[in-house]
């Protein structure tokens, strides 16, 4: 079922024959440098069944990206409750395969998550946790409208908190 659409991407929500090109992705080191460390499948595995076992509850979920030129599964991004600092947080989130780095589809997709997380979704505020060596990824954050607030520890790593509220956006 399809999320969003911008001009070039297609977002839908993930199926289980989505598993192999995730795992793909997660599985790449570079990738993978600022996010902990490559997935190994059933990393990606766990991670599926742990979206589809939540999918269902309020919508706020990572979806998956399709790059309409080919058809192909590129990526995933969207819009997770987290608990940040011990309060209720939406954190949006985005990974690209490699070989699509470089061409603004990650802020392409991020836009389109924003105005989805405002607009259908109900978000007042989407944050962003960015591993302050993660430029690209911050780059994309700025892209989009979120603000750098503050340096913050979030599971025992230092991160970069970015916030956008909706009512900073023109009506
Ligand atoms: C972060 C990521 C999604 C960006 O994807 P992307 O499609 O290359 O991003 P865009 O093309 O939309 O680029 C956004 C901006 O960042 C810049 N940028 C991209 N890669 C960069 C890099 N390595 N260093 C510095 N700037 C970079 C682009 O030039 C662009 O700015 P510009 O339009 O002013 O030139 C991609 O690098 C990725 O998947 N990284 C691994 C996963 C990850 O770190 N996710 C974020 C976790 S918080």
């Amino acid at each position: 079922m399809v999320v969003t659409e911008t001009l070039r991407l297609l977002l839908r929500y993930f199926t289980w024959d989505d598993l192999n090109d995730m795992a793909t992705i997660y599985a790449d080191p570079v990738g993978m440098a600022f996010r902990g460390s490559p997935r190994t499948f059933e990393e990606t595995q766990q991670l599926f069944k742990w979206i589809f076992d939540n999918d269902s509850q309020v919508g706020f979920e990572m979806w998956a990206i399709i790059h309409k030129a080919d058809n192909r599964l590129i990526g995933s991004c969207g819009l997770i409750p987290q608990e940040v600092e011990g309060q209720p947080e939406t954190e949006m989130g985005y990974v690209l395969a490699k070989e699509y780095w470089g061409q603004g589809l990650a802020t392409e997709a991020a836009f389109a998550v924003r105005d989805y997380g405002f607009e259908q979704l109900g978000c007042d505020r989407i944050v962003a946790l960015i591993n302050p060596k993660n430029i690209a990824s911050q780059n994309v954050a700025r892209k989009i409208g979120l603000i750098y607030e503050r340096d913050i520890t979030h599971l025992e790593k230092i991160v970069r908190l970015y916030v956008i509220h909706k009512s900073s956006l023109p009506s």
